[in-house]
């Protein structure tokens, strides 16, 4: 049977994954009496997502307006930023007993519901920053790695008294140094590399998970998990993500704010990351051509998910609503690819 929907009054403090100790915050999410069966607004007019290494002054300025006044929400609001970053907490750290199987936990990383779990999480969360602005079009800017013109930490991220900046990052990546999508904890002495080799390796990288590496549909996706799987059945081709993370986090064996999972959301270059890497789940489907671009399995399109939407309802999602991004409103400034060409 397929993953459903958590009964959060059954959420427990989780685990730090990094260390495999007890989580010393809860990430519960505030409990409320109604769920309902969530319903995709008409579309009217898309919402832009801007590359956010080419986005202009006035947007910029309305996102940090918009980040702004969610972190000026009532903490116990569930638009709230760091309820927001809780979510990916709470989805991601164990805290919750798989529904159907108590024994297990949820987690949605590291398997097939990586891609739309997060794309939901993005959805939701892009939709409250526009409703505080009230501005119906807002979309997320996605930090656009996998061109050279987006390899390093944009200076909107690291402006002091930014509501964008976060103290919480390594120190020896602010810019202009140039992301290393090949980055690893056990592999970090940072040797100050030529820049134009990292370069020419992050387009390879992207060559082999768009490409090269991502055949099958789990090889893309990640390995089938549901009701009874043990969390982790195993990843898709994504390393250059995790890099990342690992890459902007503190260079301490928890890694805070982007190199663990609880804190990950609490640093607002999270949501840009992953607006590309929503990107590119779109990028890899036009690529596929006749190929299969999704599973049919009903265990992987009913897989289903709680999330508080815009006006604080509780609403439940399910894995296939999330197939294209412009049925959802949605849709990505356009830009070239550079590593479709890059083939190691
Ligand atoms: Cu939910 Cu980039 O991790």
């Amino acid at each position: 049977a397929p993953i459903s929907a958590p009964d959060l009054s059954k959420c427990t403090t989780g685990t730090d994954l990094n260390t495999n100790q007890p989580l010393d915050v809860n990430c519960c999410p505030p409990p409320s009496e109604k769920i309902t069966d969530y319903k995709m607004p008409p579309v009217t007019t898309l919402r832009f997502r801007p590359a956010a290494h080419l986005a202009s002054k006035e947007y910029i300025a309305k996102y940090e307006k918009a980040v702004e006044l969610m972190k000026a929400l009532p903490d116990d609001d569930p638009r709230n930023f760091i309820q927001q970053a809780n979510v990916h907490c709470a989805y991601c750290n164990l805290t919750y007993p798989q529904t159907g199987d108590s024994a297990l936990k949820l987690q949605v990383h590291n398997s097939w519901l990586f891609y739309p779990w997060h794309r939901w999480y993005l959805y939701f969360y892009e939709r409250i920053l526009g409703k505080l602005i009230d501005d119906p079009t807002f979309g997320l800017p996605f930090w656009n790695w996998d061109n050279p013109d987006g390899m390093v930490i944009l200076e909107m991220f690291v402006k002091n008294g930014s509501p964008l900046s976060d103290a919480r990052r390594n120190p020896a990546h602010l810019p202009p140094v140039v992301a290393d999508l090949n980055y690893s904890a056990q592999n970090s002495s940072d040797p100050s590399p030529d820049p134009s080799q990292i370069i020419r390796n992050n387009l390879n990288e992207m060559y082999l998970e768009m490409v090269r590496n991502a055949v099958k549909l789990e090889d893309f996706y990640g390995a089938k998990y549901v009701i009874g799987t043990e969390p982790d059945p195993g990843a898709g081709t994504r390393g250059s993500h995790t890099a990342l993370h690992v890459w902007v986090g503190e260079p301490t064996t928890t890694g805070e704010d982007m190199g663990n999972f609880y804190s990950a959301g609490r640093d607002s270059i999270f949501f840009s990351h992953h607006a590309n890497i929503d990107r590119l789940w779109s990028v890899w489907r036009g690529l596929r051509g006749e190929k299969p671009k999704e599973f049919t399995e009903p265990d992987w399109l009913n897989a289903n998910f709680l999330f508080y939407d815009e006006n604080k309802n509780l609403v439940r999602v399910k894995v296939k609503d999330t197939l294209e991004n412009e049925k959802m409103g949605y849709t990505f400034q356009k830009v070239h690819n550079p590593w479709l060409t890059k083939r190691p």
